[in-house]
């Protein structure tokens, strides 16, 4: 209907556009005609009283001669009449011959009449606008039997000719006014009978009436298609921020309520047996485990993990499941049990001596062993089968999270070729020269490309990855859909930066920032206007600690006055220890620390205390809001949690956050002091502008960054990841139905 709306409007600009263009056209034509049919009667009325008028020119004749122009003027459109000598003379005129057209006026015209021959006599005419309106006057020679004897003058009547123009526009418009309605009524009637039977048929439809029985297979799915574009207009309009409740929605509208599963290494739940035989449920440290908890909090469903706790298996039914969180019961935890050889290959082998360095350019070589490979395929079979077993309809959404689980895609996919699976890589990806590194990189990439989505947090990782793909495999990107196209299956490659819930549960019940700061004073014996740093980390060697540590050192060095005042806190949760890099950097931190505090260290104070433990989130809360200054120094990150936690911590505002530059988190908390930390002054020098910033502009950007976490949060990130899903979900059945229906229809055809 709209489009025969703007048909109908574009039609009547067209033809006032026309009618602008012929009115001008048909005025000039019709002028020209009423001047040729003036002139001619003009001609024909001298030429027929030619005789009589040279009967009646001696001037002796006057009178005569004046009432044959008279009778000239008998005709009603010939107002007035003259007659003039050789030398312009006047010899007679009828009584309304105008004054204006006296000798003077016409004697130039007179004169080059009289001096043409008559074998070739000369004539004027002219429309003329006079006082009694406008006239046509036509100067015509009188020609004896050898000369030109004078001139006749008639006076035509010359308003009629404005008037038939009038009448003839007029005309011209009504025809076309008349064309445009009738056209527009055609268009108008045409698209109302065949929009009302489209909106009829499809209305019909989908009441779930009778339709054709060739469209019935498909039917189904637009119906779903319709519902669900309908739901996303109005999530869309809704606004707001995201919130867990708005997630849940997005799942019931977007997803039919469906339960998602999430396929993960680490648990977010570890049942540890204490010393005293006791169990405790710990939070283990892991951005991945900070982001995604909350989301299955609001979504329900199951998470996939290993069982890596020494009370797990105690803790979990005879299918080896657990609800959590405990006490809220949300979701299930289902645990996977790997033998030592398993998570020795596949853990810490492949995926932590393999494709953690080979993804972070933090200089630890990639170490790759076939025996380890050979754990982490059958590591990932072990996955795929619990995610399949898990499921409970044949296109379930499965999330398939990090580098632990390349491969986990596509052997979901062979079971369930319907399903939906977001594989989402938690850290950077490298260009595709780094790549080449891993023997198996083309099994990699066919593993991830088994999904529908496949997640990173950066475009600059999306670009890598679709670079690495075309490098290795034989494949078609689909550059608008940002989509891997393989078999005739797309994989849309998409940034997902992940973020935090929002507001962060642990602030519930945590102690204002005034308590929280008392505590850690008097827990580390500081002086009451003691300067707080703090870093919170696992013990890795990407997150540049040792740089960290070094930039403190030099803080110390170029700003004396912070000596006996500045303390750096490192809480350092023991990670992977059992790889020797690990192992190695530990030591090194240890050390680094020690030489630092002797240098500097004075009496009880001590410029940097190392925790090397596990920190739970409560604790490692207290620390970000007593801290002046948080340092998140990683040498590559794909996002980093700290970053934001530590801003999410401040709810007075205050504090600073000096972050490394080569962090996801740096290009969206572009108000911390964005730091390179292999360049140890810098870093100092930032620590130091950090310690002595103003209240209001820690105000300023500590506001700005909270402002974007609140908004950007992990819902949020969820949402779009589901929301894009379901798109996809309802275009590839839709798809996949449309294909069968023609495939049958060609085959019934021959
Ligand atoms: C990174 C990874 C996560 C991992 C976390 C902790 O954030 O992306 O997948 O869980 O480190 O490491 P861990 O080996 O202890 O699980």
């Amino acid at each position: 209907m709209d489009r025969a709306l703007r048909f109908v409007f574009a039609l009547l600009v067209g033809l006032a556009l026309i009618t602008l263009g012929a009115s001008v056209v048909v005025q000039r034509t019709a002028r020209e005609w009423f001047e040729k049919d003036v002139r001619l009667r003009a001609q024909l009325a001298v030429n027929g009283a030619r005789h009589g008028l040279l009967a009646r020119w001696s001037p002796e004749r006057a009178l005569e001669l004046r009432a044959l122009l008279e009778e000239l003027t008998a005709d009603e459109r010939i107002r007035a009449a003259a007659a003039f000598g050789p030398e312009c003379e006047l010899r007679a005129r009828t009584p309304e011959f105008p004054e204006a057209l006296s000798g003077e006026r016409l004697r130039p015209h007179l004169l080059a009449n009289a001096e043409s021959t008559a074998a070739a006599p000369r004539e004027w005419h002219a429309v003329e606008d006079l006082p009694g309106g406008r006239v046509h006057v036509s100067a015509l020679p009188l020609s004896g039997e050898s000369a030109v004897l004078g001139s006749i003058v008639l006076v035509q009547d010359f308003g009629f000719v404005e008037r038939r123009e009038a009448e003839a526009l007029r005309f011209l418009l009504y025809a076309f006014a008349f064309l445009a309605l009738a056209a527009s009524a055609v268009t108008v009637i045409a698209a109302r009978v065949s929009w009302r039977g489209w909106s009829n048929e499809l209305r019909r439809i989908l009441r779930g009436g009778q339709s054709r029985p060739e469209f019935q297979p498909i039917l189904g799915d637009v119906r779903e298609l319709v519902e669900r574009i309908s739901a996303e207009g109005a999530a869309e309009s809704e606004g707001g921020a995201w919130t867990p409740a708005r997630l849940k929605q997005t799942l019931q509208r977007h997803l039919h309520g469906e339960k998602v599963v999430i396929v993960a290494n680490r648990e977010p739940y570890v049942h540890q047996r204490r010393a005293d035989g006791t169990i405790e449920v710990m939070h283990p440290a892991s951005g991945l485990v900070t982001a995604l908890e909350p989301v299955m909090r609001a979504c329900s469903g199951t998470w996939i993990a290993h069982g890596s706790g020494s009370a797990d298996r105690e803790t979990v039914d005879a299918r080896a499941r657990v609800r959590v969180p405990p006490g809220e019961e949300a979701y299930s935890l289902r645990r996977v049990w790997l033998d030592a050889d398993e998570e020795r290959g596949y853990y810490y082998g492949f995926s932590n001596e393999g494709l953690w360095p080979l993804c972070h350019i933090a200089h630890t070589r990639p170490m790759f062993r076939t025996e380890d490979w050979r754990h982490y395929c059958e590591v990932n079979r072990k996955f795929a089968d619990a995610a399949c077993a898990e499921v409970d309809t044949d296109d379930p959404i499965v999330l398939v999270q990090d580098y632990h689980f390349a491969l986990a895609p596509r052997l979901i996919r062979e079971r369930l070729p319907r399903a939906t699976i977001i594989a989402f890589w938690h850290i950077p990806w490298p260009n595709a020269q780094r790549f080449a590194i891993c023997p198996w990189r083309r099994e990699l990439l066919e593993g991830l490309l088994g999904a529908s989505i496949v997640g990173f947090h950066t475009q600059a990782d999306c670009n890598h990855f679709v670079e690495s793909v075309e490098r290795f495999l034989e494949t078609r990107t689909d550059p608008e859909l940002n989509a891997i196209v393989r078999n005739g299956r797309s994989t849309l490659v998409r940034p997902y930066p992940i973020s935090l819930e929002w507001p962060a549960r642990w602030l519930a019940d945590a102690p204002s920032v005034r308590e929280c700061r008392a505590s850690v004073v008097r827990e580390l014996e500081l002086a009451p206007d003691a300067l707080i740093g703090i870093g919170v980390d696992r013990l890795d060697y990407t997150k540049g600690i040792e740089e960290r540590l070094l930039a403190v050192e030099r803080a110390l060095e170029l700003h004396p006055e912070l000596r006996g005042r500045f303390t750096f806190v490192q809480l350092a949760a023991p990670s992977r220890s059992i790889i020797e890099a690990y192992r190695r950097l530990d030591e090194r931190v240890v050390e680094l620390a020690e030489r630092i505090n002797q240098r500097f260290g004075a009496g009880r104070y001590r410029p940097i205390v190392v925790r090397r433990a596990h920190h739970e989130p409560p604790a490692v809360f207290r620390f970000y809001r007593a801290a002046d200054v948080c340092y998140v120094s990683s040498l590559h990150d794909g996002m980093n949690l700290v970053a934001k936690e530590f801003v999410a911590a401040r709810e007075d505002e205050l504090g600073v956050l000096v972050l490394s530059q080569f962090t996801g988190a740096a290009r969206e908390l572009t108000e911390a002091l964005i730091v390179n930390p292999y360049d140890v002054d810098e870093a100092g020098a930032a620590l130091a502008a950090a310690l002595t910033m103003s209240r209001e502009e820690q105000r300023d950007r500590m506001r700005a960054m909270r402002a974007f976490v609140a908004e950007f949060n992990v819902y949020r990130w969820a949402g779009r990841m589901l929301v894009d899903a379901s798109r996809l979900r309802s275009r590839d059945r839709l798809a996949g139905r449309l294909t069968n229906y023609l495939v049958s229809a060609a085959r019934m055809e021959r």
